[in-house]
């Protein structure tokens, strides 16, 4: 068992255990209630880290910086169209001179094997804010809600429809891990990563908790504490693959009657940013069960947390 993350890095809810991962939530609400009682906590006072950003961010990025900033961190913001690496300059040669430079990296990237390379580069930590395979720092914030919400984790049961990606893959390792019965509504033909699915049925084993993907959204809906919302595309998919998925999705849509399918206290999460009208009518984003800008303002604590539990 490891809760000591000093000096690791934070990549992947694939690679990190129970107890590792409920340390990080609750640390995460501890870091909250300091921000509430607005205790200073500048704990890195000195430190400087870089951020890197591949893909546009509202909440990862200011999250960070707020987090940092509370902490006593300086952000570098990098950003990649200013640097060597877009004219060709190797991955392994600017990890080692970022690491000279910086305390740790924060990173918003594409392919999860960035940041493993990163960090397999770097003495220093790396925190991944978002790569093809997870979103770590999200699914910690989503912890932190459903635990403020619910109370507890196991016996739950969480409806998820949306694409299968980053969030989705971060979302069955926590369900699996932490007993989150789990049904995933998405039309046919759409298959998780298999790597991914097999960790889940792992830990989902150990756990007791259902994992089950369906293309019956009423099934995937009855009983469930939350409803999570997720796009039914991703960034950088092409205009064809976008169309087809908006279509495939359409019966999968969280309105009111679908809210009405789930328990009555049912809460509604979604990671934002959301197409209203598309995975999730206005009706339901604006509704008294959603728990959304909870959920996001969860994001800058969890990042704090994660920032103060790695760092050197
Ligand atoms: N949920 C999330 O990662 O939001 P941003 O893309 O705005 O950072």
């Amino acid at each position: 068992m490891r809760h000591q993350f000093k000096g690791e890095d934070f990549l992947a809810f694939k690679d990190m255990t129970k107890e590792e991962i409920l340390f990080i939530t609750d640390l995460s609400l501890d870091f909250k209630k300091k921000w509430v009682s607005r205790e200073s906590h500048e704990y890195l006072k000195g430190q400087v880290w870089a951020a890197l950003f591949e893909k546009n961010s509202t909440r990862t990025r200011n999250a960070f910086e707020r987090a940092a900033a509370d902490l006593g961190v300086k952000v570098v913001y990098l950003r990649p169209d200013e640097m060597q690496m877009t004219r060709g300059e190797p991955l392994k040669d600017t990890a080692r001179i970022l690491d000279r430079y910086f305390d740790g990296l924060f990173i918003r990237t594409f392919g999860h094997e960035i940041v493993e390379q990163c960090a397999y580069w770097m003495k220093n930590p790396v925190i991944n804010g978002l790569t093809a395979l997870e979103h770590p720092t999200q699914g910690i914030a989503d912890l932190m809600t459903i635990k403020e919400k619910k109370g507890k984790f196991e016996g739950l049961k969480m409806c998820y429809s949306g694409n299968l990606y980053n969030v989705a893959y971060t979302t069955m390792i926590f369900c699996a891990t932490l007993g989150i019965d789990l049904s995933i509504a998405c039309p046919k033909g759409l298959e998780p990563d298999e790597k991914i699915l097999e960790e889940t049925m792992k830990r989902a084993k150990e756990s007791g908790a259902k994992i089950e993907l369906t293309q019956d959204f009423d099934k995937a809906l009855e009983n469930a504490d939350i409803v999570y919302g997720m796009s039914q595309y991703s960034m950088g998919q092409s205009e064809e693959e976008i169309e087809y998925l908006k279509k495939a999705f359409k019966p999968y849509q969280i309105n009111a009657e679908a809210m009405k399918k789930a328990k009555s206290d049912a809460i509604f999460m979604h990671c934002l940013p959301a197409h209203r009208g598309e995975e999730v009518t206005d009706e339901v984003m604006e509704s008294d069960q959603s728990v959304i800008f909870d959920e996001g303002e969860n994001r800058m604590h969890s990042i704090k947390a994660i920032l103060a539990a790695v760092a050197n």
